[in-house]
């Protein structure tokens, strides 16, 4: 495995992975990397010859006031922690990414990205996108994968994909759960272990909410039923519990049928949580 830094290095590196006629998957993280990412390493092998991975804590997704200085950087653990899952590690600078002088086109998320984390954090997609279709066009990859946890995220990066990287292959991967069911984040080290318990309410509210409406509870009751099991765990802050069309994300009418995809976000101990399950009705 080879970490490198640069983007010269990498034009080099990529160079010979692609003299040699091989396949390149490539996984975008900020770090911090826990068996989620490293799941999603194993999917891009499961698509791809070479595989690459990023590890960019990227300043445009951070608006004022998130945890941009202090998210957690940690690139020996995680090339460690990497072994053998991946050939490439590009670890760049913020210069390397945004180099001075050199305009990089800024990405616009569009309605779908002022809704649910959007509305949470401005701006936040806007950055992502932005960065995600540099790193793309760096690594010119054949397929790319992104955890489903960020459901929005990986909605966002298709539409970006179908739009300006047609040849692309964006590979949503499954959530992966710590045993009591908490969804693997690298925001949960923030968790002393009582929050952890308290965090698992997610999950269950999922699972509850979920098969309430499969056996036929109306939407609207089965959310409400939900945001009471949240709001009723102490140091836990709401900010949404909503069933959404994976098709457009946007929130579904009370006589929706087939896919369906119920959608959380909550603080527990002031640290912002994510999750989400797909199911049919
Ligand atoms: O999901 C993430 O870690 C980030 O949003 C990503 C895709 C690496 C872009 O910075």
């Amino acid at each position: 495995m080879q970490v490198i830094h640069t983007v010269a290095e990498l034009n080099a590196a990529l160079a010979e992975v692609r003299a040699a006629g091989k396949t390149v998957g490539f996984v975008p993280t900020m770090g911090a990397l826990h068996d989620g990412h490293l799941s999603l390493l194993d999917q891009a092998r499961v698509y791809s010859d070479v595989v690459v991975v990023s590890i960019f804590v990227n300043p445009k997704q951070f608006g004022a006031g998130e945890d941009f200085d202090r998210y957690p950087r940690t690139l020996d653990a995680d090339v460690a922690a990497i072994g053998d899952k991946a050939e490439i590690v590009f670890a760049p600078s913020v210069a390397e990414v945004y180099p001075a002088g050199v305009e990089i086109p800024a990405k616009h998320a569009g309605p779908v990205g002022e809704t649910f984390e959007g509305a949470a954090r401005p701006g936040h997609f806007d950055g992502m996108l932005t960065v995600v279709a540099r790193l793309f066009s760096l690594v010119n990859p054949d397929v790319a994968v992104f955890g489903q946890k960020d459901a929005q995220q990986l909605f966002l990066v298709r539409q970006l994909a179908a739009a300006e990287f047609p040849k692309l292959r964006i590979i949503g991967a499954e959530i992966v759960r710590e045993t009591s069911g908490l969804a693997m984040s690298s925001r949960n080290r923030y968790l002393n272990a009582e929050q952890r318990d308290i965090a698992e309410i997610l999950a269950i509210t999922l699972a509850t909410v979920s098969q309430l409406i499969e056996d036929g509870m109306a939407i609207d009751a089965a959310l409400a039923m939900g945001v009471e099991m949240i709001s009723g765990e102490p140091e836990t802050k709401l900010d949404y519990l909503a069933l959404v069309d994976p098709q457009t994300f946007t929130a579904v009418g009370k006589d929706h049928t087939g896919a369906a995809l119920l959608l959380v976000a909550a603080q527990v101990g002031g640290i912002r949580l994510i999750d989400n399950h797909l199911f049919e009705i």
